[in-house]
């Protein structure tokens, strides 16, 4: 049995509502219900987190040491400024996958740089909600091969 950790960065707790024609309509709380189901029927455990604020995802990302195995991270707006949550990524070792719902290279300049792709074990963007099911078995594969 292995532990992932779903972190969600800023204003992905407005899913559902939030800008749809880049996000799409499902709301974060059926994200999380459907890849916790997903997880258990595998054999796992999932714990979510989402914050608007970087030091708490710094802390939680810094608190999964030693009992997460893995992280599905949607960084969202931090993605593209936080050096705090790469270095923390790097900190802990936990091998971890970076998902977008939107394309971010099909959209403004800014959104092309990401701190933490380099890192990554793999990167999704641009399937929507269908990315973090992508992720998490992806993951399990990755568990399955690595430890
Ligand atoms: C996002 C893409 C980011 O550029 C943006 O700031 C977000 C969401 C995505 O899921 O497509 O908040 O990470």
């Amino acid at each position: 049995m292995a532990k992932f950790l779903l972190l969600n960065g800023p204003n992905l707790n407005l899913l559902g509502s939030r800008e749809p024609k880049h996000y799409g309509a499902t709301r974060l709380v059926d994200i999380e219900q459907q890849l916790h189901k997903s997880a258990q029927a595998a054999g796992h455990e999932l714990a979510c987190f989402q914050s608007n604020a970087e030091h708490e995802l710094v802390n939680r990302i810094q608190a999964a040491a030693g009992t997460i195995d893995f992280i599905i991270i949607n960084p969202a707006a931090f993605t593209h400024t936080s050096v705090a949550m790469r270095d923390a990524l790097s900190a802990v070792a936990i091998p971890f996958i970076e998902i977008h719902l939107s394309n971010i290279y099909a959209r403004e300049e800014f959104r092309r740089h990401s701190y933490f792709s380099d890192v990554a074990v793999g990167v999704i963007s641009g399937l929507g909600a269908q990315g973090y099911t992508l992720a998490l078995s992806a993951a399990i594969n990755y568990l399955s091969k690595n430890s």
